[in-house]
């Protein structure tokens, strides 16, 4: 089965032939959809909140001509609440269902879906481990904004210790060539040694820092992070941390003027509204990037899985 569990599963040759497809797909959507899944059912479980990734998903599989099951807020509807296993929710929906896409709450939940699953699993977020899809979809916006991602400056600002999504596209940058990630960051929020250590085994450069203003200037991708209120062990922790890294019109102005902001939403004040007119804010262009990558996915393990 073609599972998409982490971001680490990818190499750059796939990379690249799943966005020609993400490509393709913002063609499809241009002419209306097409009915290549009609028939097929994708269930959606959300442990979690979510507007962008859940909506998207949902959004992809209609244009595919598929259906679509799942319940409102799984933490509460769905019988989990009744004491029933991840393991055993798996098994039940592999025989309703095509395609299994889930946000949980823990780290390697996906993993653990996957192993029990008998349809392929799609990772929408565990806890503060991975958020796969959002990096690819982060990753498919510099390509198009900048027509390649091989030797790009890009910085990650805010929350990098709870924030999966740096976690996922850091693994995904490793993929290519001369690329530079600075981390930029509190203190008690710094990019976790796992992450690290993978960087280090590929060869990537990087730099941790709390200095955002000296690498203004020169970088090419922002990308901004919310810092996760909610999954911090104590406020004072959070009070901590947050507020330190704003991006406003005033940091923009010291910025080159094809350097791109992104952000994988939703943001809580550290970009200002001020910023949304600048042509350089790309954050909602990459939330529409979404949908042609989700297309993308379910496609490739609908038909990747097809006999297995
Ligand atoms: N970027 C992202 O995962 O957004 P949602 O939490 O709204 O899905």
């Amino acid at each position: 089965l073609y599972h998409v569990l982490g971001a680490k599963q990818f190499a750059k040759e796939e990379l690249e032939q799943l966005f020609d497809e993400a490509q393709a797909m913002e063609g499809i959507v241009a002419r209306g959809g097409d009915r290549r899944h009609e028939g097929r059912i994708m269930t959606t479980l959300f442990f979690e909140a979510s507007t962008r990734t859940r909506l998207s998903f949902e959004s992809a599989m209609h244009r595919l001509g598929g259906s679509v099951i799942g319940t409102e807020n799984a933490a509460q509807f769905s019988s989990a609440i009744k004491g029933e296993t991840l393991e055993d929710t798996i098994r039940i929906i592999s025989g309703y269902s095509d395609v299994f896409v889930m946000r949980h709450t823990e780290i390697g939940a996906a993993q653990r879906a996957a192993k029990v699953s008998g349809i392929p699993v799609i990772n929408a977020g565990d806890g503060a481990g991975e958020h796969p899809t959002q990096a690819l979809l982060d990753a498919y916006t510099i390509r198009k904004e900048f027509g390649k991602i091989d030797g790009l400056k890009i910085a990650m600002v805010g929350d990098l210790a709870y924030g999966r999504t740096v976690h996922s596209l850091s693994y995904i940058l490793a993929n290519y060539q001369d690329v530079m990630i600075y981390y930029i960051s509190p203190d008690n929020v710094r990019i976790p040694d796992n992450v690290k250590k993978y960087l280090d085994e590929k060869g990537i450069r990087y730099q941790e820092t709390n200095d955002l203003d000296s690498v203004a200037g020169t970088i090419d991708v922002l990308y901004q992070t919310r810092i996760q209120k909610e999954r911090f062990p104590s406020l004072e922790e959070y009070e901590k941390a947050s507020g330190q890294f704003i991006v406003d019109a005033e940091l923009l102005s010291r910025m080159r003027k094809d350097t791109i902001v992104l952000h994988p939403l939703p943001r809580a004040g550290e970009i200002t509204e001020e910023v949304d007119s600048d042509p350089r804010a790309a954050y909602f262009r990459q939330a529409v990037n979404g949908l042609y990558i989700r297309m993308a996915l379910i496609d490739r393990c609908i038909t990747q899985s097809q006999g297995k």
